[in-house]
């Protein structure tokens, strides 16, 4: 059958025959230099990259042959990877754990497209909670929509936490010079109580929108603020909870537990189980982002999301943005031991992106078990970490120059700056490319010397290169090249995914810690000494919290 073609891959990774040859390849290149390898081709530079969907990627500065991407495009076609872009797209369970499709990309399809789940086309569905989500905007945005005393909204504050919370503040604050409205935005996620207090700082209750934001609407830190925020409202607004109801709005997957919360099912957004909280931007999640940038936006940053989607289904692997970033990922992870890649964005705007880059590969690769259930014999998911350029720069880049860890890096960049001023984008492209040619190309001893430094000095300041980096480019950074973005590295966690054979779209591994934090409440709450029953260092931790906390009454 068909849909069972791509998920009968039992072979581990490393049995594979193209990881045999890579291997052997690996041996034979690892010492190769990128001094030597530009040297012998000049061309290297205008050869080794890629363009589509408005994005540009040089790869040339990774430490590869044109040898080595060929093994790494023969190992994803032994993996199948073309037959399991094919299934996602299709709609089949690719999510087999909890027996989903994982359809982000049905979230950015244009009407008129047809994309079967159980039975049932689900691109009207998703046309008709935009169009609600647009409508909803304009509301809101004319002043038609109307808080509890009759003022109109001018702040919004989104609760929710992981991928109800990375996706709209990360575009939200990354698209806020395209922004229609004179809304102010917060986002709410963590159950730390300070959170709450700095999210309703100074905000006219009266003239403030909350929207709950939840896949499964039990969440604890959702729920917790949720409830946090509906008495905050009473309390100010006066009057019983109804008072509260026009200012609270719901994005779910749950529709009948955001309804028993209290919310009113028109004032419900939904979307559905075959949508990752990591992959949800484009559903109702971006209700916030909709509101800043308006519809019309939106539907431009679901257009470069899609233009990516196609680029990733149709385009030959050695062409394919997503495929070849993510087998070199493949490459430096389980060739090359390296254990963390960094995403450095020089765009301000972009300054969240590494905290979601984060949540994306690492929550969907952060893995130790196959489809099958077998162990993954190769090292999963690398940490991602970064942080703007140039920032950046003068704080850990001194690792990636001179430390021991090989880091391979993103460096992202715009050719158009988002505001133009004076030579500033032109200094801030200069330190992007100088940084990747002195991350590759190094300094040698010989150089540092004939600069007249003192012999005793010259171990200190050789770069020794050979450190590797993407270089992505885009026009501008606006909603069209953003979707394009995260689209980019939707792909390429998907193409990893299943190189390692496991399921990039469950999330099992953050259960138990939730588990264990409901049982130790219990206990927290508990206003006997309770007999514990943990380890001794987690028992003497809760005895010590407890005797040690102020009491509710006294903490004022
Ligand atoms: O605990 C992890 C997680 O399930 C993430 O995968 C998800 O994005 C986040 O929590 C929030 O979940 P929800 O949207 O259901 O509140």
């Amino acid at each position: 059958m068909a849909a069972r073609d791509w998920s009968v891959n039992r072979t581990a990774p490393t049995k594979r025959t193209a990881w045999n040859a890579l291997q052997i390849h690996y041996k034979k290149v690892r010492h190769l230099h990128l001094r030597d390898l530009f040297a012998r081709d000049p061309l290297r530079g205008e050869r080794m990259n890629a363009e589509g969907a408005g994005l540009f990627l040089d790869y040339s500065k990774n430490r590869i042959t044109y040898q080595t991407l060929r093994l790494l495009i023969e190992l994803a076609e032994e993996s199948g990877l073309q037959a399991r872009i094919d299934a996602m797209f299709r709609g089949e369970n690719v999510n087999i754990t909890e027996k989903h499709p994982a359809l982000h990309i049905a979230l950015r399809t244009p009407k008129g497209t047809s994309i079967i789940v159980d039975g049932k086309n689900v691109v009207p569905q998703v046309h008709a909670v935009l169009d609600r989500m647009a409508y909803f905007c304009g509301r809101v945005l004319s002043g038609d929509w109307r808080g509890h005393t009759g003022k109109q909204i001018r702040t919004v504050i989104n609760i929710g936490i992981g991928g109800s919370h990375l996706g709209p503040m990360l575009a939200t604050e990354a698209l806020r010079s395209y922004a229609d409205s004179s809304l102010t935005f917060r986002f709410l996620a963590n159950l730390d109580s300070s959170a709450f207090i700095e999210a309703v700082r100074d905000v006219d209750p009266a003239e403030t929108l909350f929207v709950i934001s939840s896949k499964t609407f039990k969440t604890i830190e959702t729920v917790t603020n949720a409830r946090a925020a509906r008495e905050w409202l009473v309390s100010k607004l006066g009057g019983t909870e109804d008072s509260a109801s026009k200012h609270f709005v719901a994005v779910s997957a749950n529709v009948p537990e955001a309804a028993h919360f209290g919310i009113g099912t028109p004032n419900i957004f939904e979307f559905w189980d075959w949508v990752g909280g990591r992959y949800s931007l484009c559903s109702a999640v971006g209700l916030p982002l909709m509101l800043a940038i308006g519809p019309k936006q939106f539907g431009q940053m679901l257009e470069g999301f899609h233009q990516m989607d196609m680029h990733y289904l149709a385009t030959p692997f050695d062409r394919n943005l997503p495929v070849v970033m993510g087998l070199l990922s493949i490459w430096y992870s389980d060739l090359f031991g390296s254990q963390s890649f960094a995403v450095l964005p020089y765009e301000h705007y972009l300054a969240r992106f590494p905290a979601y880059i984060q949540q994306l590969t690492m929550e969907s690769n952060g893995k130790q078990v196959t489809v099958i259930g077998t162990d993954v014999t190769l090292q999963t998911a690398p940490v991602c970490w970064g942080e703007t350029g140039t920032n950046g720069q003068h704080s850990f880049f001194q690792l990636l120059h001179q430390g021991t860890a090989l880091i391979p890096c993103d460096f992202i960049a715009f050719i158009d700056p988002v505001h133009p001023l004076g030579n500033h984008h032109d200094l801030l492209m200069a330190n992007a490319f100088a940084q990747t040619a002195a991350l590759a190309f190094g300094k040698t001893a010989d150089q540092v010397k004939v600069e007249g430094t003192p012999e005793w000095l010259v171990p200190h300041r050789v770069f020794p290169g050979n450190r590797p980096s993407n270089t992505i480019l885009a026009q501008q950074l606006t909603p069209h090249t953003f979707g394009e973005l995260i689209a980019l590295y939707e792909h390429s966690v998907y193409t990893q995914g299943v190189i390692w054979n496991i399921n990039p779209f469950d999330q099992w591994g953050v259960e138990l810690g939730k588990d264990v934090a409901r049982s130790i409440m219990s206990y927290l709450e508990n206003t006997e000494e309770p007999v514990l029953e943990y380890d001794g260092s987690t028992n003497a931790l809760i005895r010590r919290y407890r005797a040690m906390r102020k009491e509710p009454d006294k903490a004022a």
